[in-house]
């Protein structure tokens, strides 16, 4: 039997983080083994843990292993970025590396495996001009991103759809 090929998803501090087993199940329909990498505030309620492990059969990555530790994952072959917060868009672009998922996404592009991001980021923030220039810095790595969503609710209360399946796509792509 062919192992399946392996994603990381990267997850960050976003509220449509609550959603991000859609993004595990379709990822596992289209024949990907997934790990998550949170941020340490991600980790802290904003997706329901015990459900993401339970769905991928493998704990949440969050902190740095200890030196005498094997790597918990294998190597990569295309890693995710759900949601991408401001903050995480942003240290990453600026090559800072002070936690797992950003010590992950830096060493991402170098692997020269497929990186796919989908933002979530207000409106207000995306217009701030360190994280155009990081937009612009990341798509020259070759990182690929999704259309912008602020996550901002509707008149009516609804939220539009984050569409958690375009970042499988970009892998293809
Ligand atoms: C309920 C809640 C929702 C948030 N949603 C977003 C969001 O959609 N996008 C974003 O960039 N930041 C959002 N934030 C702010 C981030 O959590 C904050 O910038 C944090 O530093 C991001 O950390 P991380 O990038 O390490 O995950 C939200 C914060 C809270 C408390």
């Amino acid at each position: 039997m062919t192992e399946k090929p392996f994603l990381y998803v990267v997850v960050c501090a976003a509220g449509v983080a609550s959603d991000v087993g859609e993004l595990i199940a379709r990822a596992q329909e289209r024949g990907w083994e997934v790990g998550v990498i949170a941020t340490p505030l991600a980790m802290n309620g904003f997706f329901d843990a015990a459900a993401v492990e339970a769905r991928t059969g493998r704990p949440i990555r969050s902190a740095w292993r200890s030196p005498g530790d094997p790597r918990p994952f294998p190597a990569p072959d295309a890693v995710v970025v759900a949601p991408a917060t401001f903050n995480t868009v942003n240290k990453w672009a600026a090559g800072i590396a002070d936690t797992l998922a950003l010590g992950t996404l830096c060493e991402a592009a170098g692997l020269g495996v497929p990186v796919a991001v989908l933002p979530c980021v207000a409106g207000a923030l995306a217009s701030h001009p360190a994280y155009r220039d990081s937009l612009t810095r990341l798509r020259g790595m070759g990182v690929r991103f999704g259309d912008p969503y602020a996550g901002e609710a509707r008149p009516d209360g609804g939220r539009p759809e984050f569409g958690w399946q375009r970042a499988l796509d970009l892998l293809r792509d």
